[in-house]
């Protein structure tokens, strides 16, 4: 394993022991659940807006340490952005994973990036994206 792939690993596993914005928001603005059906894995995320920015944001479920971290570092990313701007992040980051964009080497979600070498897991990366992205919609 080269250096650089071992620091993206240790990303990953930060974030999925110890998980930032784990939890439940109660009557949150926007709560969108979503199951893997690949694996029957599980992941809510919960979001409060203070007018068009997210102000709060959380998940909660259970999965494998991909979906856990990529859930992690998701509400890391999409906290105080507009809809509009989570939108586009959403979208920078499933398109990343279909290799089509990249962000950079710095940015802890270019560690996720590895995966799309496993086709079946690329499921998991984009769990709590997906779902976030649904509720935007709703
Ligand atoms: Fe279930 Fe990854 S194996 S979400």
């Amino acid at each position: 394993m080269n250096m650089l792939r071992e620091l993206y690993g240790q990303i990953i596993m930060d974030h999925y022991h110890r998980p930032r914005n784990r939890g439940e928001i109660p009557d949150a603005d926007l709560e969108e659940h979503l199951l893997n059906p690949l694996c029957g894995d599980e992941v809510t995320v919960y979001a409060n807006f203070d007018g068009d920015t997210v102000s709060e944001v959380k998940f909660s479920g259970r999965g494998c340490s991909i979906s856990q971290a990529s859930a992690s570092m998701m509400t890391e990313r999409l906290m105080g952005k507009s809809r509009e701007e989570a939108e586009a992040e959403i979208q920078h980051f499933k398109n990343m994973m279909v290799g089509e964009e990249d962000f950079p080497e710095h940015d802890d979600l270019a560690a996720l990036k590895g995966v799309i070498q496993y086709p079946s897991r690329i499921k998991c990366a984009t769990l709590s994206w997906t779902a976030f992205q649904q509720g935007l919609e709703d």
